[in-house]
This record gives C-alpha cells, sequence and structure tokens, in this order.
C-alpha cells in the first residue's frame, strides 16, 4: 500500500478539517481519491482545497482553531515558502502539516526551525505510524506538527482499524500502560543521558512527543523512536542518515542512526546514539540543493558532541537513493571519509536523486491573477517594475524574492541608488567641464525627472552624450547608475495573507516607509465562504490601516465589477509621490473556476457592500477636494438616498426654524386622525369576521400564474364574506403558521427542475429543517394545498420526480409537521385541457365547503384580470404613472403597469438575478436596474455615465445599456437623445426598428436600402408625445412631436410586437424569415434597384412544452416597388392590428393570426388595404445568414472593416480593451459604425486616407483578430442571465465555453474553418432566433437545455428538437460522433444543417405548424418521444 494512501486515510478518520494543496493542472492531488473514498467513514472533516499557486496559509489561517486540522500537499518550494512565512502563526494551531516527498528534503527541512515538531517518515508503514502520533501530537498539544514522508514508498502494513483509530484520538486512552518506556530508547547510553544538556522548552516539547510515541506505540504494537539505531554497539563509525533510510545493509564495525524525529532532536539523544567507542561520524542528508555551507543536522551534531570529552570527526554528506545501495558502497564511503583531506570534504552515498527539483524554478502565477499583471504590463509596458517578480527567483532565489521584506528592501535600494544619480547629475551641472548640448540634457532630466516618458528619453540622450565624450570619475558615476534614469512604476504584489499580520509581513513598513512604492494585495476569499473563517482570526482592514496613515494612496478594486475602476485605481497609485495600497478583490477557490464564478463572486461581493469600491487620494485634499471617492454604484444608491432624506429635513428646519414644531406637531395630528380612522375600520371589520372563519392564502409563484390564482382565490373568498389575507410563502415565518388560527391555502408552482419559485424558497427550507429534526410544530395547522406544475416540462420518464413537486412535497411536509389536511391536495397541470384551471376547478369548491360557505350566493362579478391590453387603454397614450414612479425614491422599481408601459419607451425594468437569493435573504428588495434599448447607435459614454460600462449589440443591430439605476434614466435619455436618437419604439406592442442588412461592398445600394427602411421605420413609428414629455420634459429636441393621436395604432396599439427586416442577397445576415414583415432586395439586369420580395409571418418564440406556440418562418406572398413598400408594412400591420388574438398574448403574434386566417387570406385582406394586388414574386438566391468578417471595399473606394464581437458584448476586459479602442477610432474616423443583426461591428466607410490609421488602433486593441474557428464565427447568443427577467439558464455567458468544447471537436476532424450556425438563448423566446440554427440549445432550466437540429445555413428553414433535455456532458456526447460523422460522410459543399437531416438525425422542419411533428430525432437516433 502507498505511503500517501495511508496518510490520507488517517487523516481523513482523525481531523475536522482538512485542507488540500492542488498541485499544478493536469496534475490532480494523491490524497484526493482516498478522500472521496472514504466518506462512509463515520466521521467526516470538512475538506478545503487550496489552488495551485494559492495561498496555503491563507486558507489554514481561517479555519476555525477548535478540532485537528490537516493539511496534505506534495512538496514544493512555493507551497513551503507560503507556510514558512507564517509559521509563528501556523504553530500555535492544531495541525498536521502531512508532507509528501519524492527525493529531496531540501524545500520541507526549511520548516525544522519554523515549527515545534518535524517528523520524518521514510517506509510506508513508518508514514501510517507517524501520521497518527502526529495527529494526537498536534491535537493534544495544540501546535503544529510536520510530517514528512517518502510518496513514493509502498509496502505491505498493518493498517489499524477506524474504531481503535477514533478511540485512540478521542478516547480517555490509558493505553501506555503496557509500554515500556524505554522502548523509546534504543540508543547506546554513554553515561551523559540527561536532560541538562538540553534546552528546556525543547525537552519540554520532547516530553510531549514522548506521550504520543508512547500511546502510539501502544496502539500500532510497533515502537516508536527518534532515533532508530542499528548495528553493532561498539562501532567506531557512526552514519546518521536524514532521509530514506528504506535499506536494511549492515556493514561490520558500522552503526547506523536513522533520524525520524528532527525536530525537537536534542542534543541528550543524539549523545546517547553516539556509542564511546565511536571515533568518526558521518552526517547523511537527503538534500539535493542546499544553498548554505553547513546542513542543519551537521551542525546538530558538532554542537552535541561538544559536551563530549573525546570528540569524533564529524563528516558531512549528501544521501542519494539507498535502495541501490549496497555493503560495497558504504565501504567505499568509508574509504572516501579516512582519505579526505579537509573534514568539510563533503561526501555521498547512493546515486544521487533522479528528479531533483530545481529551485530556480519560478512560482507560479494562478491563471486569474494574471488579469491584474496583465493590466499592469499593459499600463507601464517597459516602465514596470515588480520588486518580487518571480522572474527574480533565478537570481535571488525563491525565499527572498516571495517576501515583502525583500521587496520592500529591492525598491529602497534602487530609489537610493536614483538619489544617488540625481545627485550625481546635479553635481555634474554644477562643475564647468561638461558640454553645453549635455549641460542642457541633465538640467532637463533633472526637471522631468518624475515624467514616465520624458525621463526614458532624456535619460538615454544622456547615456549617449556621456559614453562618447567624458570619462570624469563623475561622469563613470553616471553611468554605472545609468538604469535608474527612467522613472519606474514600482510594484509589490503580494496576497491577502499579508493582513493577517501586518507588522511580520512586512505591510507595515511599507505602508509606513513613504517611499513612492505601489503595493497591490489581491484578495481572493469568495463571498459565499466569508463568514467560514475563525472570527478570531480575521484579517486586518488593511485599507482602513493604510488611511489612517493620512499619507498613503489607498484604493479598493475589483477587475471583474468595474475595469475602468481598477485602471483609474492603478494609474492614481502610480501618480502618487508616496507609498500607495491597492486591495483587489479576485475571490476564486480553484484555478478551474471559471471566469463566470469569479464575476458571480465579485458581484455579490460589492454589492452587498462586502467589497465596496472606493480610492482615498491624499494628494487631493492639498488641492482643496474631496479625498475619497465611492465607486460601488449599489452602496452610493443607498448613500444618497439617506443623505438626500437627511439634507431635505435639516435644510427645511434651517431656513424656517417654526417649522420644526409646526411640522412635528401637525404630523402627530395627522397621525391621530389616521389612527383613529384605522380603528373604526378595522372594528367594522372585525365585525363581519366574527360570523366567517378566517382563510389565509399564501403563495410562490415565478412567472405570475399562482400568483393570479392566489389572488382570485382572496377575491372569491372576500365575496364570500371570509376574511382573508394574501402573502408569498417566504414572508411567512413557519413560527407565525404554528400559531395560526386561520385556515392556509397554499400555492405554489414549479421551477427549475421540480424546485420552488423564487419567492418560496426559504419557506421550503426552514420547513425541511424543521421535518429534519423531527419536530412537530404545527400541530393546529389546519391547511390545504394546491400546486401547479407541467407534466411535460421534463418529458422523460425518469424526470416524472419534477412534476409538481413543490406542491406534493409541501404537502407532506406540512403534514409530517403536525399539520392536518382540511382538503386533499390538488394538483394543477398546463398539459390539462384547460390547463391548470382543470385541476383548480375541482380543488376551490372543497375549500368553500370546509369553509362552510360553498352556498353563499355570489352577487358581484369577479373582477377581470388585469391584461397588457388593459394597461395599454388606461395608460393615456403610453404615460402611465411613469413620471410619479420615477420620482419615487422609496424603491428602485417602477410599478408593475408601468413596466409594461416603459417597454414602448425602449426600458425594460430587470434585476440583477445572480444577487437575487442573497438580497432577499438580507431583507431588501431586488437590485433593480433598467435596460435601455436605442434605436440607433453613437454610445460609449453613456454605458459608462449611466450604466454598467458595458453594452450589448443586440440581434437586432441595435444597442443595449444595462444596470442603468433609477435615478440615472432619465439622464440617460437624455443623452441619448442628445445623439439624436431615440429609444422610442425599441420594444413594446408598436413596430419595432427596421433592421437592414449590412452589405459594405454595395455602398449606392447600402444608401438605398438605407433609406427604404428609415422610410418605413418612420411610417410606423408611434405619435404619442409622452416619451417627449416624460424623458426629456417636453424639450423636442429632434423630430417633431405631433398631438396625442395614434393614427395607425389606436389607443390599444398592436396585439403584440412588429418585426420587419430587409435583406440584401445573397446575405440573409438579418434572418428575413424570423420577421413578421421581411423585404428581400430584387435587383433588375442592370444591377439597380428593382423592388422587394415581400415575406410575412416569420416570427420565434415559443413557451417550453405548450404546443400551441411555435416558431414559423416567414412566406414570401409577392413583390413590390421601393415606393410601394412601406404602404405595405402599413397594411399587412394594420391586418394583424385588427385580426390579432388579444385574448391571449402567447397566441398573439402575426404568425399565430395568418395561420388562423390562413395565408390567402391574409394576403388578400393585405391588398384589399393597399387596393392593388403584390406582383409575384421573383427569383432570388441566399448563401448564408452570417457576416463576413473583415476587409472590405465599396464602388465608393472607401473601406469597411468587420469585427468579430463574441455575442455583441462590447466592454473593456484584460487584454481585449474593445470599447476603449473604438472610442479611439471614433475620434478620428470620419464614416460610421454599422451595427450587425449577428450582433458584430462594422467600422465602415472609411476613408482610403485613414485605413492605416484605423488597423493600426484594430491591431493595438486586438479587434482585428479573426483567427478564431468556423463555429466560433457563426455563433450567437442572447443576454441572458443576469439581467434578463425572462431567462431559464445561462446564454452569453455560457456559449462562448461550449463553444471551447466543441470546436476542439471540429479541429480534430479538420473542420476547423468550416462555418456551423450554433446558436443559444437562455429562453424559448428566442431572442437569438436559434430556431434558424443548424444547431441550437434553448435554456430550460439552469444548465438544462433543449436542443435541436437541422436549420438551414442561410436561415431558410427552421430547425425541429432533438432532445428536449440536454445537459453539457450529454451535449458533448450527442456532438461528438456527429461531428466525426459530418466531417467524414458530408458532400461537397453539403452543411452541416441539411447533413444531419440526411444522415437521419433529424426529419426536416416544412413549416412552423408542424414543428412538433417527428421531433426526438430520427430512425436509430429516436429517444424523446413526443407526448401527444
Ligand atoms: C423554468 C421553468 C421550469 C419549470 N419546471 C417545472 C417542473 O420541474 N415541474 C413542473 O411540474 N412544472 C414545471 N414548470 C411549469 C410551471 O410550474 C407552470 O407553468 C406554472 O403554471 C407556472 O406558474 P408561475 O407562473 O406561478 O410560476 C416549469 C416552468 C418554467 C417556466
Ligand atoms: S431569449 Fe429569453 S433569455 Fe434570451 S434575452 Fe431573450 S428573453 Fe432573455
Amino acid at each position: 500500500m502507498a505511503a500517501v494512501d495511508v496518510v490520507a486515510r488517517v487523516a481523513y478518520t482523525v481531523s475536522d478539517y482538512l485542507v488540500d494543496s492542488q498541485p499544478q493542472s493536469p496534475a490532480t492531488s494523491p490524497f484526493a481519491p482516498i478522500f472521496s473514498s472514504s466518506q462512509s467513514s463515520r466521521r467526516r472533516p470538512n475538506i478545503v482545497t487550496v489552488p495551485h499557486g494559492g495561498d496555503p496559509a491563507a486558507s489554514l489561517l481561517r479555519i476555525p482553531s477548535t478540532g485537528l486540522i490537516s493539511f496534505t500537499a506534495s512538496s514544493n518550494s512555493q507551497t513551503i515558502t507560503r507556510l514558512l512565512l507564517h509559521s509563528a502563526e501556523l504553530s500555535a494551531l492544531p495541525l498536521v502539516l502531512h508532507i509528501a516527498i519524492h527525493d529531496d528534503l531540501s524545500d520541507v527541512l526549511l520548516l525544522r526551525a519554523a515549527v515545534p515538531y518535524l517528523l520524518i517518515s521514510a517506509t510506508a508503514q513508518q508514514a501510517h505510524d507517524n501520521a497518527l502520533l502526529a495527529s494526537k501530537l498536534a491535537r493534544t498539544r495544540k501546535n503544529a506538527v510536520v510530517h514528512v514522508f517518502y510518496a513514493g514508498h509502498s509496502d505491505s502494513l498493518s493498517e489499524i482499524p477506524e474504531d481503535s483509530v477514533l478511540s485512540y484520538m478521542f478516547g480517555d486512552s490509558k493505553l501506555t500502560d503496557d509500554v515500556d518506556e524505554n522502548s523509546l530508547e534504543n540508543g547506546h547510553s554513554n553515561g551523559l543521558a540527561g536532560t541538562s544538556l538540553d534546552d528546556p522548552a525543547a525537552s519540554d516539547l520532547f516530553r510531549a512527543y514522548k506521550e504520543a510515541a508512547l500511546s502510539t506505540s501502544a496502539l500500532v504494537k510497533r515502537p516508536l523512536i527518534p532515533l532508530i539505531s542499528r548495528g553493532a554497539d561498539d562501532a567506531e563509525t557512526v552514519i546518521f542518515i536524514l532521509g530514506n533510510d528504506n535499506s536494511n545493509i549492515a556493514v561490520d564495525n558500522v552503526r547506523f542512526v536513522s533520524v525520524s524525529l528532527a525536530t525537537p532532536l536534542l542534543p541528550s539523544r543524539i549523545l546517547n546514539a553516539i556509542p564511546s567507542s565511536a571515533n568518526r561520524i558521518i552526517v547523511l542528508e537527503h538534500i539535493a540543493t542546499w544553498s548554505m555551507k553547513w546542513t542543519p543536522l551537521y551542525l546538530d551534531i558538532v554542537s552535541a558532541i561538544q559536551h563530549r570529552e573525546e570528540r569524533p570527526i564529524v563528516q558531512s554528506g549528501t544521501l542519494g537513493d539507498l535502495i541501490q545501495v549496497t555493503e560495497v558502497d558504504v565501504q567505499k564511503l568509508l574509504e572516501q571519509a579516512a582519505s579526505a583531506t579537509s573534514p568539510f570534504t563533503r561526501l555521498q552515498l547512493g546515486p544521487p536523486s533522479s528528479s531533483e527539483q530545481s529551485l530556480s524554478q519560478g512560482p507560479h502565477v494562478p491563471k486569474h491573477e494574471l488579469s491584474y499583471m496583465k493590466i499592469l504590463q499593459h499600463l507601464f509596458k517597459e516602465r514596470l517594475d515588480i520588486s518580487n517578480s518571480p522572474s527574480l527567483v533565478a537570481s535571488q532565489g525563491q525565499i527572498a524574492t516571495t517576501t515583502p521584506e525583500f521587496a520592500l528592501g529591492r525598491v529602497r535600494g534602487q530609489l537610493d541608488q536614483r538619489a544617488e544619480l540625481i545627485s550625481a547629475v546635479q553635481e555634474l551641472l554644477q562643475s564647468s567641464s561638461s558640454d553645453s548640448e549635455l549641460h542642457s540634457l541633465l538640467s532637463k532630466w533633472i526637471l522631468a525627472k518624475d515624467d514616465p516618458a520624458k525621463s526614458h528619453t532624456l535619460g538615454d540622450a544622456i547615456v549617449k552624450a556621456l559614453d562618447s565624450s567624458s570619462d570624469s570619475p563623475l561622469a563613470k558615476r553616471i553611468l554605472a547608475l545609468k538604469a535608474h534614469f527612467p522613472a519606474l512604476s514600482r510594484w509589490i504584489i503580494g496576497s491577502d495573507a499579508w493582513s493577517y499580520d501586518l507588522g511580520s509581513s512586512g505591510l507595515h513598513h511599507a505602508i509606513a516607509s513613504g517611499l513612492n512604492v505601489n503595493i497591490l494585495i489581491l484578495d481572493n476569499l469568495p463571498y459565499t465562504s466569508r463568514n467560514t473563517g475563525d472570527p478570531n482570526r480575521r484579517k486586518h482592514d488593511v485599507g482602513l490601516y493604510a488611511m489612517n496613515h493620512g499619507d498613503v494612496y489607498v484604493a479598493s478594486v475589483a477587475v471583474y465589477s468595474s475595469y475602468a475602476q481598477v485602471l483609474q485605481a492603478i494609474i492614481e497609485a502610480d501618480r502618487f509621490n508616496g507609498p500607495s495600497v491597492v486591495l483587489a478583490y479576485l475571490p476564486y477557490q480553484s484555478e478551474d473556476v471559471s471566469a463566470l464564478d469569479v464575476l458571480k463572486e465579485t458581484k455579490l461581493a460589492v454589492d452587498a457592500g462586502y467589497w465596496p469600491l472606493y480610492r482615498w487620494d491624499p494628494s487631493k485634499e492639498a488641492a482643496g477636494k474631496e479625498p475619497f471617492s465611492l465607486d460601488s454604484d449599489a452602496i452610493k444608491n443607498d448613500l444618497q438616498q439617506f443623505l438626500d432624506r437627511q439634507n431635505h429635513l435639516s435644510q427645511l428646519v434651517r431656513s424656517k426654524p417654526q417649522m420644526a414644531a409646526e411640522l412635528v406637531s401637525s404630523l402627530g395630528q395627522t397621525v391621530k386622525e389616521e389612527r383613529k380612522r384605522k380603528a373604526q375600520q378595522s372594528y367594522n371589520e372585525l365585525l363581519i369576521a366574527l360570523d366567517a372563519p378566517p382563510l389565509l392564502v399564501l403563495y410562490a409563484s415565478d412567472s405570475g400564474n399562482a400568483e393570479k390564482v392566489a389572488k382570485r382565490l382572496c377575491n372569491r373568498g372576500k365575496s364570500r364574506g371570509l376574511t382573508t389575507t394574501l402573502a408569498t410563502l417566504d414572508s411567512t415565518p413557519l413560527e407565525s403558521l404554528a400559531q395560526s388560527e386561520d385556515i392556509v391555502a397554499l400555492i405554489t408552482s414549479t421551477a427549475g427542475q421540480g424546485e420552488p419559485p423564487q419567492n418560496g424558497r426559504q419557506f421550503f427550507k426552514a420547513l425541511n429543517a424543521a421535518v429534519a429534526r423531527g419536530e412537530t410544530p404545527l400541530s393546529n395547522l389546519r391547511y390545504a394545498v394546491f400546486g401547479m406544475g407541467d407534466s411535460h416540462y421534463w418529458p422523460r420518464p425518469e424526470d416524472a420526480q419534477y412534476y409538481n413537486k413543490p406542491g406534493k412535497d409541501l404537502a407532506s411536509r406540512l403534514e409530517k409537521l403536525g399539520g392536518q389536511p382540511v382538503v386533499p391536495l390538488g394538483l394543477g397541470d398546463d398539459q390539462d385541457a384547460d390547463g391548470y384551471e382543470t385541476g383548480y376547478k375541482l380543488w376551490e369548491p372543497l375549500l368553500w365547503k370546509v369553509l362552510g360557505v360553498d352556498a353563499v350566493e355570489i352577487l358581484e362579478a369577479e373582477p377581470e384580470p388585469i391584461t397588457n391590453e388593459h394597461i395599454k387603454a388606461a395608460s393615456n397614450y403610453l404615460r402611465g404613472t411613469i413620471l410619479e414612479g420615477l420620482n419615487d425614491n422609496s424603491t428602485g422599481a417602477l410599478a408593475p403597469s408601468d413596466t409594461q408601459l416603459t417597454k414602448f419607451h425602449g426600458i425594460y425594468q430587470q434585476d440583477d438575478r445572480d444577487i437575487r437569493d442573497e438580497r432577499q435573504a438580507q431583507g431588501i428588495e431586488p437590485a433593480y436596474a433598467f435596460m435601455i434599448r436605442v434605436r440607433m447607435p453613437e454610445m460609449d459614454q453613456i454605458a459608462d455615465e449611466h450604466g454598467n460600462g458595458t453594452f450589448k449589440i443586440t440581434t437586432r443591430a441595435t444597442f443595449q445599456f444595462h444596470g442603468v439605476i433609477k435615478r440615472h434614466l432619465k439622464p440617460a435619455i437624455q443623452d441619448i437623445n442628445k445623439v439624436l436618437l431615440d429609444t422610442l419604439a425599441a420594444c413594446g406592442d408598436v413596430n419595432r426598428n427596421v433592421i437592414c442588412s449590412a452589405i459594405p461592398s454595395k455602398s449606392k445600394l447600402h444608401a438605398q436600402v438605407h433609406k427604404y427602411c428609415a422610410d418605413i421605420s418612420s411610417h410606423l413609428i408611434p405619435r404619442t408625445t409622452a416619451y417627449h414629455e416624460i424623458w426629456l420634459d417636453k424639450k423636442m429636441i429632434a423630430g417633431d412631436a405631433v398631438k396625442d393621436f395614434e393614427p395607425l395604432y389606436g389607443e390599444f396599439y398592436l396585439p403584440r410586437k412588429f418585426k420587419v427586416a430587409v435583406a440584401v442577397p445573397p446575405t440573409n445576415d438579418v434572418d428575413v424569415f424570423a420577421n413578421d414583415l421581411g423585404y428581400i432586395a430584387i435587383m433588375d439586369e442592370k444591377g439597380e434597384l428593382a423592388g422587394f420580395n415581400v415575406a410575412i409571418g416569420g416570427g420565434m418564440g415559443v413557451t417550453h412544452a405548450n404546443k400551441k406556440t411555435y416558431p414559423r418562418a416567414g412566406d414570401v406572398i409577392g413583390f413590390c416597388t421601393p415606393e410601394q413598400g412601406k404602404f405595405v408594412a402599413e397594411a399587412v400591420m394594420l391586418t394583424q392590428r385588427d385580426n390579432g388574438n388579444r385574448a391571449d398574448r402567447k397566441n398573439a403574434r402575426l404568425k399565430y393570426t395568418i395561420d388562423r386566417m390562413g395565408l390567402d387570406v391574409f394576403k388578400a385582406e393585405v391588398e384589399k388595404r393597399l387596393g392593388y394586388p403584390l406582383q409575384p414574386a421573383r427569383p432570388y438566391t441566399f448563401d448564408r445568414n452570417i457576416d463576413d468578417f473583415g476587409w472590405a471595399v465599396g464602388e465608393n473606394g472607401n473601406h469597411h472593416f468587420t469585427m468579430f464581437i463574441e455575442n455583441g458584448r462590447i466592454q473593456d476586459e484584460p487584454g481585449k480593451d474593445f470599447k476603449t479602442g473604438l472610442r479611439e477610432i471614433a475620434k478620428f474616423h470620419t464614416g460610421q459604425f454599422r451595427l450587425t443583426a449577428n450582433q458584430h461591428l462594422i467600422v465602415s466607410e472609411i476613408v482610403p486616407e485613414n485605413v492605416e490609421r484605423v488597423k493600426n488602433v484594430l491591431a493595438k486593441y486586438k479587434m482585428d483578430n479573426l483567427n478564431f474557428t468556423g463555429l466560433r464565427l457563426s455563433s450567437s447568443a442572447c443576454v441572458a442571465f443576469p439581467t434578463c427577467g425572462l431567462a431559464m439558464a445561462e446564454s452569453e455567458r455560457y456559449l462562448p465555453i461550449l463553444i471551447d468544447k466543441v470546436e476542439k471537436m471540429c479541429e480534430e476532424n479538420g473542420l476547423r474553418n468550416d462555418s456551423i450556425v450554433m446558436r443559444m438563448t437562455g429562453c424559448p423566446n428566442g431572442c437569438a432566433r436559434p430556431y434558424l440554427a443548424e444547431v441550437a440549445f434553448v435554456g430550460k432550466a439552469p444548465g438544462s437545455y433543449v436542443m435541436l437540429l437541422g436549420g438551414g445555413y442561410y436561415g431558410q428553414r427552421l430547425n425541429k428538437i432533438y432532445r428536449e433535455t440536454v445537459s453539457e456532458p450529454e451535449i458533448l456526447d450527442i456532438l461528438q460522433p456527429m461531428i466525426k460523422r459530418y466531417a467524414l460522410e458530408r458532400h461537397e459543399g453539403e452543411r452541416f444543417g441539411d447533413w444531419t437531416i440526411r444522415a437521419g438525425y433529424i426529419a426536416p422542419t416544412t413549416s412552423g405548424k408542424e414543428w412538433y411533428d417527428r421531433m426526438g430525432g430520427e430512425g436509430q437516433f429516436r429517444e424523446t418521444v413526443a407526448a401527444s
């Protein structure tokens, strides 16, 4: 059995916490397999992993110090160094550090003097015994014990069963009784044994070791001895061995002493091991790369024998691999020792270790931390000087370079040398010997010595002048210091481990040094693990500490929250003349975690105020400015509201002091009256309620169905004379139910995969916890449950458990807790004929019966539920109460009905879904922010000032800004209008922005088509002035306002949204068939624009498992001239306005109207409104729906560059500063930026003289990179999480990760450059037009997608559902063989979508109505059976 396995098993059994340090990927922890296979043990420790390159000391110090902690790692110098830095604190923990080594003790022996105990195990059996001993010792002494063992060793050994180990560790072990204390001494008594030679503290430690060793010996029935001797008692030579003494060689006249306890190694024990006959001692240590002259054990032995009168010669040597050593080798060693001319000659026994670890190997910089390094490199380039850079390791050694003291010392030294240079330059200036040119250069340098660029160039010029002219001693002195001419940006980079002990980590010295040095401290404790640490071992708030010094620049930043703020802080820190501390947040547990997780953790921490973003610049104070800037928007908003309120009251009182009293008294009066009124009202209500039992209705609902049912139940209860109360499950503590006298009706829908909806999760948690405790607190509760779900949402038979799970769970748990069901569980199923109403209609009457009100006659008509149609009609042409809502500071949200109306103004209310749960747990409202969709572009500044700094090109070739908080909404829209764009009708039940093909190469045609689109758009725009009134304070900036009258829409507007697109063959980049109305440009024989084919009835949105909904590709119905185009659009839109289904929004799009009326009838109606028939459609050919990336030249000689912007997200991120790059181009570019419907961007109409310049900027910001696979270039994803309220799964953040994996398959099969259109959306709404892709994934629940196959390459054919639920492993399993087959079997030019049909994977979809037919694969591939 391998030593590493037995050590892992012991550590697992006896520890409370296990910290396992990970090796560099792809290697995995050798301990981990045992940890995972031991999970059935009686004890299960908490396991923490430390990523490779992470700081193990920081992780260990975070653990509460109760119970035993075991740390497991394979020795590497970086880990040892980090432990060493905190050895003082670690020593006081009940901690065993099990360190596996292979063939060198050099690193671990560094710990020898730093910890109380260090044990070495040479064999696997010893490793087992010492692991037990070390654990016992650490637990009883509450001290750190280092246990070093040889990982490679394995032999058959006797292991102690778990039960015995546990009773030994935790029982009252009086095991030592039958063990002979002398068994610890197998040395040779030479009359000097005794503790008088030993240091008392070390003796004390040794006593404890002895006790533990005795009790362990009793358990394992083997002696555990600190120095194991073998060989003759009267030997003349003693060989001490520190290392892998796994041989059993015996040599005459030689005694071998193997060291098992390296610390504390008492002189008395050493002497005991040396017989008085000995005249030569050879100390062999298994250390390959010791950098000092004397090795530690050698020194111990030399100092111990000072106590003897006759002192043998002590020689030192290196121990190699003993397995291969024979008696002859030992004899040779003895000869070598005898013939050595100097006692300091180094001897060697056994061949040197095969894989010596090299100290010159630099420390590993974890992947995530590289993002900050890149920023520094990017900003400072050759000026950057990292004083503890890994690159210095080779010259300065690992231990030195990784300590802050070293770095600070280095900075100090360099600054001193620079000061020397400055004084030498000044001296030379004063001397009359220098020529005038040199004199001028020197004086310029003195003036500009702190200027990053000038100091460099002037320095170079001075060096050149001095090199050629002067050889005076002063000049030589200057030349010797020439490296210090440039003003460098000096940085020390460290981890948050430095914040535990500011003094000993050296941080305090750096802060107090007054030197111009910048310190970057990376904190990687994830927000979600923030409370797992020992409260007594809290990190110090370095920021606060540094700010208290008054003359230190301090910033707290997080690259995944605000990149711009990081840049700002780093630049300010560099400029600040004094110490600067930048605290950078980068939460990650292991190097493998995705950037997405780091992003989520960062967001949680920043939003909750755990990691506030701020900058403190004392130099601003001197300039009379505020030195502190708070950069966290969330906190800023809360603070602002608080200050506003305070400010308002204090101003009022200050301006009219008498008002204070009046205010208070009149307020009191009003309150009294109001109370009286309320009391009267509740008395009346009480009288009514006395007659009827009360009903409490609790609900949990995600998209509103359950909420609607619950509200209706309440209203119906009221009209039956009941006192009803309505609340969400989460707002009702379980304890209040225990005391409730009411009958409680609970209504819950199902979300995710059988999970409760968001606003019921806490309640479910409390319920489960109470059940787990076996309590019955609800014995008074009388309840009825109605669950709502969809039996086809997860159609696979093995997923049947998810159907209506929360409803079923609720009923069973309440019963377990003692509750009495008064009505049997009711279940509503979306698949029933009347949806969930079918089940509900059976359940509700039973409840009325129990309540005794079933016979009550209802006189009043039930109020009609409020729909979007009501909201539109009552809105006074889209005004609603938006204006009032904007002025309400008590919430970050708008009223629910107003959020429907703001959509017409291009504004969606959203909330950050990554942090929804966290905020709910904190009892605060969701982090509301708004998304603004623009009708056309120019917008980076608006994103920075009002939004979250990023913006997104949408699949409708426009911009969206995310994260605009309510207070910023109006200014943002006003800014948008200033650049002559607007957001009106960017969403809502109206015609949306009209999109058209990008066609860079045909300038004239593009101009014509673009004008055509603009005409249609302005023809169909809503005419209400509400937009200008609400957002622009009635100030008209662009366009004309017309009186409130909607000639096209009327007060009800359209039943649903209406989308128009114009495509120019052969490119179908707008996916013309996905639109309600599409135009296909037709050219005549002369190449002039003749007109357009008209296609109608395209649309993407679907509801999962609702077969009344389906995607549809548009049908071509004829041809019109350019002049007729906008009237055709009007006629189609008005036909839809008057015939669309307004009763059911899920069935309201034009596609359903056409299928209901019939295409011919609809067309006839359109032609009737036009007054003329459309001409027959003309031939055309499409060949792609993706963009043509790269450069193109238009007929007018101007150039165009189509950039690849993955999923349209424009932001600055490490290594990809796209936003900055585009801004730089915008400064001189005279043409346009065009957006494509595939979410990419064209820098268009670049005049020839600007081409070079644009190329340079594109290259500088890597925006010209098109070296991606065909798959990635053809991919597209919608936004989804965290902002889209409808998202059910990740999309924009996940598709690139999935593509990383799928493109590998393509590359392996030679398909690197083959375009396959792959799309993903977070929900079936289909914003990224997934139903027209060759392969698509549509989100169902986190990590679960519907998979579709068989779409047409140029958007001409819908795809079809292939699997109703797939997760990533299933996707990869499906695609792997499919892609391979495609590569082998495809015909020349055959597209993937067409091939999947030919290969029999999927049936072709010929029309939207047949979308569900034959879904789930074909023939041998058919697995998913569509429910009938
Ligand atoms: C994302 C999502 C996941 C769902 N998961 C399930 C499920 O696991 N089991 C089930 O029975 N119904 C499931 N459903 C169906 C809903 O529970 C059902 O449509 C219900 O009427 C929605 O009610 P609500 O609007 O109150 O949330 C799911 C619906 C959605 C949108
Ligand atoms: S497809 Fe769904 S998840 Fe994606 S952006 Fe559109 S609505 Fe949101």
